[in-house]
């Protein structure tokens, strides 16, 4: 379905005559931050974490806190209804504001842009997709040195994903110099190895610290699940017994081929799927 109305600054406009300023440091400077929050049968996955992250990306970056949480979840419930999503996402983006152009932060006056649209994801193509697996293409992770902040500055995720899509592949794996994979361009990369244990990178600056991934470790824990944080090579990911990613509206995305070769039997991972149909189960789940 399409979407109908975006959330501007305070008000609930035509998809097409929403815009923010053409100054806007988003625009110009990558000078915003986001957030995608999964939409599951009419109800908001991991709204608090979502909204926690949003504020510590603020934070980082020291833009004002455009509201306060309770009127962003206010706006994102509205967003949701006024678009009939019951399965897909919800995007919130907050930039530093418009302004002459100037690399230096504007005066405090300057009030930060805030941006909500929710978009529905018909669930049987993402079942597809978890039914089938995806490929993964490697590659050096070019990016900025504090990916732990979720900011629009998407182009290297852009760049990968599309170098991907050229190979066939679903989604890129960015390794650091080191020969260690980072993350995905848009997910976090796991891996399950021959002892049935769970491997993920360690949430450092490297990596996005994915509210899908803390909602799984939440999972591991109850369901007694060994989980190794720490990096692990693409050599280690090839040799793997099954292999995955997260990521909101994804959730567990099972991954059967790195660089064209086949991950365990070259389908989707038993404990993959387990994990991904258990995954609600651990998530907070509240009301849209
Ligand atoms: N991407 N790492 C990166 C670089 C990401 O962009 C994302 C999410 C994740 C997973 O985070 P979470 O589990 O909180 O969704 C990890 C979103 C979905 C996007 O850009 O569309």
């Amino acid at each position: 379905m399409m979407t109908r109305t975006v959330y501007v600054n305070g008000r609930y406009l035509p998809y097409g005559e929403a815009g923010v300023h053409v100054e806007d440091r988003g625009f110009q400077f990558g000078d915003a931050v986001y957030e995608v929050c999964e939409v599951n049968g009419g109800r908001l996955v991991d709204e608090t974490r979502h909204v926690q992250r949003l504020a510590r990306s603020l934070m980082e970056l020291a833009i004002r806190r455009p509201m306060t949480p309770a009127a962003l979840s206010r706006v994102m419930r509205e967003t949701i209804r006024r678009n009939r999503v019951t399965n897909g996402l919800v995007y919130v983006q907050v930039s530093r504001g418009a302004r002459p152009r100037d690399f230096l932060f504007p005066p405090d006056h300057v009030e930060p842009t805030v941006v909500c649209l929710a978009r529905s994801i018909p669930p049987g193509r993402l079942e597809a997709a978890a039914a089938a697996g995806i490929a993964i293409k490697t590659m050096p992770d070019t990016r900025w040195a504090r990916c732990d902040i979720k900011t629009v500055m998407l182009l290297p995720a852009s760049l990968a994903k599309e170098a991907a899509r050229k190979e066939g592949a679903r989604e890129a794996w960015f390794v650091d110099p080191d020969g260690h994979v980072t993350e995905g361009a848009s997910s976090n990369a796991w891996i399950v190895d021959k002892e049935g244990r769970l491997i993920t990178r360690q949430a450092d600056i490297a990596i996005l610290r994915g509210v899908a991934r803390t909602t799984l470790i939440d999972l591991l824990k109850r369901e007694n699940i060994e989980l190794l944080e720490r990096p692990f090579t693409v050599e280690e990911a090839r040799a793997a017994r099954e292999a995955f990613v997260t990521s909101a509206t994804n959730t567990l995305m099972p991954v059967v081929s790195i660089d064209g070769q086949p991950i365990g039997n070259g389908s989707p991972g038993i404990l993959t799927l387990r994990l991904r149909a258990e995954f609600h189960s651990a998530a907070e789940i509240a009301d849209a």
